[in-house]
C-alpha cells in the first residue's frame, strides 16, 4: 500500500507539472482528491488496516494528500496570473523602453572643438586657478590700480588681493612663470564679472591663447585666427582686423566676422551692420615680459581671448544666453 501511495504522489506531481489550463488541473484534483479520488479511496481504508500499519499508512496518504493540494493551489495560482497578462494586454513582443542618453553641454562642446583646432596646430591646453591674486588677473598683465576693469561694479572681489578672475588671461602669466618659450597655448576656463542681462551672465566661458617665439609677428597672429574662424564656423567666412586697445596687447586689435544669419547683408542680430565682433587679440606688451623675466628685445608673441558662450551662441543661432544656465532638457538635449 506504501508503494501505491509513492506511485500516487509521482503520478499526480508530473500530471500536475504538465498541466497548462485550469480545466486540466480541476480533472486531476478530483481524480485524486475528489469524493471517488485516487487517494480518498485509500484513505478510506485505512480503517480496515491492521492497528500496526494503521498509523503509518494513514500519516503516509495524509502527507500526501496535503502535499498534493499546495502544489495544485500554486499551479492554479500560476495559470490564473498567465491568464491576467494575456487578457488585460502586456504585450510581451513589445519593445522595451528606451534609456535616453545624456548630453554634453552645448558650452562644454564649443570649448572641446576650439581646443581640439588648437591642439591640431600644436598647442597645448594649460588651465589655471577660478579664484585668482591680483597680481595674475591684473598687476602682472599691465592693468594698473585705477583701470575701469578692475571697478567694483565689475570684479567679484574676495579680499583686497583676491578675486574671481574675470578673464583667462592670467593663464598666460601662470604659463610663462613656469616655462620658458618657445609657447603655444590655449586655456579653457570659468571667468566670472558682476553682471546679468540678456548677453551677460556674472559666470561666463572664455579661452585665451599664447604664442610666444623668436620673430613671431602679426601675421602669424592673423594666419592662425584665420585658420581657426574657418574651421570652426566655415570656410572663406569674411573676417576684418579692427584696431582696439587692451592693456597686455600692443598692438590689439579686435576680430569681426561676417554676420552668420545675414551672410553680411545686415541684420537684427548684427545690428546692420553684417559684422559679428568675435575675439580680442594683439601683439604681447613688452610690459607683460617683464612682469615674467621674458626679454622683450628676444622675443615676441600673440595673445588672444574669447568668450565661449558667444561662439556657442553664433555657431548655434541662440539669441538668449541665459537658455544655457537654465538647465531645461528640451533646449540642451538639441546638440
Ligand atoms: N582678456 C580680454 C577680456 O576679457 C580678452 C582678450 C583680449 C584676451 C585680447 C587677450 C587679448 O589675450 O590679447 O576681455
Amino acid at each position: 500500500m506504501i508503494k501505491e501511495i509513492s506511485e500516487i504522489r509521482d503520478e499526480a506531481l508530473q500530471k500536475i507539472a504538465q498541466a497548462d489550463d485550469a480545466q486540466t488541473l480541476k480533472e486531476i484534483k478530483s481524480n485524486y482528491l475528489g469524493r471517488k479520488g485516487r487517494l480518498t479511496q485509500i484513505l478510506k481504508g485505512v480503517g480496515s488496516l491492521s492497528p500496526e500499519d494503521k498509523p503509518i499508512v494513514g500519516k503516509l496518504a495524509n502527507e500526501v494528500k496535503i502535499a498534493i493540494d499546495n502544489v495544485l493551489k500554486n499551479a492554479e495560482k500560476n495559470i490564473l496570473e498567465k491568464k491576467d497578462i494575456i487578457t488585460h494586454g502586456i504585450d510581451i513582443t513589445l519593445p522595451g523602453r528606451r534609456l535616453s542618453a545624456g548630453h554634453v553641454h552645448p558650452i562644454t562642446r564649443i570649448s572641446r572643438e576650439i581646443s581640439r583646432i588648437f591642439s591640431r596646430l600644436g598647442f597645448q591646453v594649460e588651465e589655471g586657478p577660478e579664484v585668482e591674486l591680483d597680481f595674475y588677473n591684473f598687476e602682472a598683465l599691465n592693468i594698473p590700480k585705477e583701470h575701469p576693469a578692475r571697478d567694483m561694479q565689475d570684479t567679484f572681489y574676495i579680499s583686497d588681493n583676491i578675486v574671481l578672475r574675470t578673464h583667462t588671461s592670467p593663464i598666460q602669466i601662470r604659463t610663462m612663470e613656469k616655462q620658458k618659450p618657445p609657447l603655444k597655448i590655449i586655456a579653457p576656463g570659468k571667468t566670472y564679472r558682476c553682471d546679468s542681462d540678456v548677453t551677460h551672465t556674472p559666470m561666463f566661458h572664455q579661452v585665451e591663447g599664447l604664442m610666444v617665439d623668436k620673430d613671431i609677428t602679426f601675421g602669424d597672429l592673423k594666419g592662425i585666427l584665420t585658420l581657426f574662424i574657418h574651421q570652426m564656423f566655415y570656410p572663406e567666412v569674411k573676417l576684418r582686423f579692427r584696431p582696439s586697445f587692451f592693456p597686455f596687447t600692443e598692438p590689439s586689435a579686435e576680430v569681426d566676422m561676417a554676420c552668420v544669419m545675414c551672410k553680411g547683408k545686415g541684420c537684427r542680430v548684427c545690428s546692420n551692420t553684417g559684422w559679428l565682433e568675435i575675439l580680442g587679440c594683439g601683439l604681447v606688451d613688452p610690459e607683460v615680459f617683464k612682469a615674467v623675466d621674458y626679454d622683450p628685445e628676444e622675443y615676441t608673441g600673440f595673445a588672444f581671448g574669447m568668450g565661449i558662450e558667444r561662439i556657442a551662441m553664433l555657431k548655434y543661432g541662440i539669441d538668449d544666453l541665459r537658455l544655457f544656465y537654465d538647465n531645461d532638457i528640451r533646449f540642451l538635449s538639441q546638440f
